[in-house]
């Protein structure tokens, strides 16, 4: 089965595939429809018309109205904008308060902000990887300009309660910034209700194109422009627009707006299959992220005695494609930040797999991880120095 086995892509976290309905929604941008959307012509007014259509579409995904929707290169983008941009649009508050296991793209633009005189505060997680309300609480002043947790983590799937935590935010007049990189697409998110100020999302990672993302910022918020030129999006972003990116970003937020409620059912069934037939068959092995308030596609679990990089590389050998953390710092034998925040000896996180199921997973996917892992965790047990039988 080795060679020429079908690829098995469970990294879904990382990036999706683009669903064909987007592809076929960009493919006419390329070529056909090649204006510029400034320009005054047909052909720029019609590439024009399909940024507005996107924006429409994103903003119904989100709640939102189509004004506080501009878009951007992605998730990475988004969150950097937020961060720098409103920190250098003020100059009263100086303290940054974000959760221990926001992604990079959200805590490096942060430290980048000390050099400027900001101060980050990083806020404890819970063994579960959900934000500690408390510590929120005490870091929260009349010097705090931003809140910015994430909705869902990438490495672990849980998912924050936002609400309370833009509650306690807005209480003492900081600004609710939420990474919804995870989350967008795949669970409901609604503005309003939820509390939220501003938002990043990108479409590699709900089907659409990489390279395409968005940022939500309510109505009045100010934040200045990271990059200067012309006057696109409402002047807070110069630069031609990504048009087949934004028409194929659109057109994932509205089969996502669709099939929501189906797809996240199904997907969580396949997850569980997968980590009951994991569980029947490897010992000692431990769940990372929260048991229920947890994305449906997410499982992250430690196997003890191994290496999450060698169970990486033997089940590539299979044509299996995983995670053993986020996708940025693989190549790096650093454990997880993540993990270590949610309280893993350095062991258990170095021994972490993440399997993150997605829209083109089947039963037979599943199946085959079933059928192979065991045997991996196996063989790496029987040449590991820490292992006895
Ligand atoms: C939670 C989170 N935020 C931000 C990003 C970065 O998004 P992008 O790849 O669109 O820049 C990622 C991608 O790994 C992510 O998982």
């Amino acid at each position: 089965m080795k060679n020429g086995a079908r690829q098995i892509y469970l990294d879904n976290n990382a990036t999706t595939p683009v669903d064909p309905r987007v592809f076929e929604t960009m493919r006419p941008y390329f070529s056909e429809i090649a204006g510029n959307p400034s320009s005054i012509h047909s052909a720029g007014q019609q590439a024009r018309r399909a940024i507005e259509e996107a924006r429409a579409r994103t903003a119904a995904l989100l709640g939102c109205r189509v004004e506080e929707i501009y878009f951007t290169s992605g998730g990475t983008e988004s969150n950097n904008i937020t961060i720098k941009g409103t920190a250098l649009a003020q100059d009263k508050r100086k303290k940054i308060i974000a959760s221990a296991i926001e992604h990079h793209a959200v805590l490096e633009p942060c430290i980048y902000l000390r050099r400027f005189g900001f101060e980050l505060v990083k806020i404890p997680v819970d063994q579960h990887g959900t934000v500690d309300l408390d510590s929120l609480g005490r870091a929260l002043d009349d010097n705090a300009l931003l809140v910015s947790v994430m909705h869902a983590n990438n490495e672990v799937g849980t998912i924050q309660p936002i609400q309370e935590i833009s509650k306690l935010a807005h209480q003492h007049g900081a600004l609710f910034h939420t990474d919804a990189v995870q989350t967008a697409g795949k669970i409901p998110v609604d503005v309003q209700a939820m509390g939220i100020d501003m938002l990043s999302l990108s479409g590699h990672k709900f089907y659409g194109p990489k390279g395409a993302g968005a940022l939500f910022a309510r109505r009045g918020i100010r934040f200045d422009p990271l990059v200067h030129g012309g006057h696109h999006e409402r002047n807070k972003r110069a630069g031609t627009e990504n048009v087949p990116g934004i028409a194929g970003l659109g057109k994932a937020c509205e089969i996502a707006a669709s099939d929501m409620a189906e797809e996240e059912l199904r997907i969580r069934g396949l997850r569980d299959r997968l980590w009951q037939g994991i569980q029947g068959a490897i010992t000692e092995i431990r769940l990372n992220g929260h048991p229920d308030q947890r994305l449906s596609g997410t499982l992250n679990f430690s196997v003890r005695y191994v290496e999450g990089e060698s169970m990486l590389l033997k089940l590539d050998q299979e044509q299996i494609c995983a995670s053993s953390g986020s996708a940025c710092t693989s190549g790096s034998l650093e454990p997880s930040h993540v993990l270590l925040a949610m309280g893993l000896p350095h062991d258990l996180a170095h021994g972490s797999l993440r399997f993150s199921l997605g829209r083109f997973n089947t039963e037979a996917d599943i199946d085959r991880v079933i059928e192979v892992l065991p045997s991996i965790v196996d063989q790496l047990r029987a040449i590991s120095p820490l292992y006895k039988k």
